[in-house]
């Protein structure tokens, strides 16, 4: 099984938007996809109908004592969603105490190798103890960055504590919900062009993608044609050749 981080240190860059989209398109492949909602406000969970039960102690979860098998939702054939799990809101303090932090979320993630081809990981922002174990545990780290001088500082920061905490960890960046009518955003394109943390691809601010968590329904699959969703598309195409899926 292959694991695939949306990761960044800023909020509200599109990271769900991403995780979804892919997933979807990964599902569509005919790859038996796991969606792991990793934070506790539950965006990607809420973008599929239906609020799951979720139940237990954050503390044997952490520890690795509940399966989380019996959270898993099926979405359609290829594509399961774990759902978010509120224990993660107090997932940093509690890894703190632990002697291997690192190891929680690929411990948690060992009774799913099996069963699926890829797991696509939706983080919540920050650069803490539980995004150093999801690191830990990926193949590859996805990282959307909004057309913002400040936002390529936090890849910046990304990349610096990829490179502390997991060096040789693959990280491919893309601008998102890109606007060119904007003098601003068309400059950080030229700005990223000879970078080559960033792909090609960018994916533009698009209403489908805005609409996802209300239609509950991945833009990919309710406006296939839309730009964003060829955006989505191309970048998959990239992910899959990243981790060498083609
Ligand atoms: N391409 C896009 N076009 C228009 N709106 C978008 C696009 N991508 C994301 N959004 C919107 O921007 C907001 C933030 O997106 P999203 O929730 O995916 O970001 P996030 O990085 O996961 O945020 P958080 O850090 O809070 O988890 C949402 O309201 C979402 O609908
Ligand atoms: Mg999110």
């Amino acid at each position: 099984m292959k694991v695939v981080a949306v990761a960044s240190a800023k909020g509200g860059v599109g990271k769900t938007a991403t995780a979804v989209n892919l997933a979807c398109l990964a599902a569509e492949s005919g790859r038996s996809t796991l969606l792991w909602d990793l934070d506790p406000q539950g965006a990607a969970t809420h973008c599929y109908p239906s609020k799951p039960k979720v139940s237990g102690s954050p503390n044997r979860l952490l520890a690795g004592k509940r399966d989380l098998r019996s959270q898993v939702r099926q979405i359609n054939e290829h594509l399961d969603l774990l759902p978010a799990d509120p224990s993660f809101r107090i997932a940093e303090s509690l890894l703190a105490g632990r002697r291997s932090p690192q190891k929680a979320i690929r411990r948690l993630l060992k009774p799913f190798v099996d069963s699926y081809d890829i797991a696509i990981l939706d983080c919540a922002p920050g650069l803490g103890i539980v995004t150093e174990s999801i690191l830990a545990a990926s193949d590859l780290v996805i990282s959307p960055v909004i057309p913002a001088p400040l936002s390529i500082r936090s890849l910046d920061q990304l990349d610096r504590f990829m490179t502390d905490k997991q060096p040789g960890l693959p990280l491919l960046a893309f601008l998102s919900m890109l606007d060119e009518r904007k003098v601003l955003h068309r400059q950080i394109i030229e700005q990223v062009r000879g970078d080559e943390r960033f792909v090609s691809v960018a994916v533009p601010v698009s209403s489908s993608v805005e609409r996802m968590g209300m239609e509950q329904r991945p833009a990919v699959e309710a406006s296939p044609r839309n730009l964003a969703a060829q955006a989505y598309r191309r970048l998959w195409a990239e992910v899959e050749t990243r981790l060498g899926l083609d």
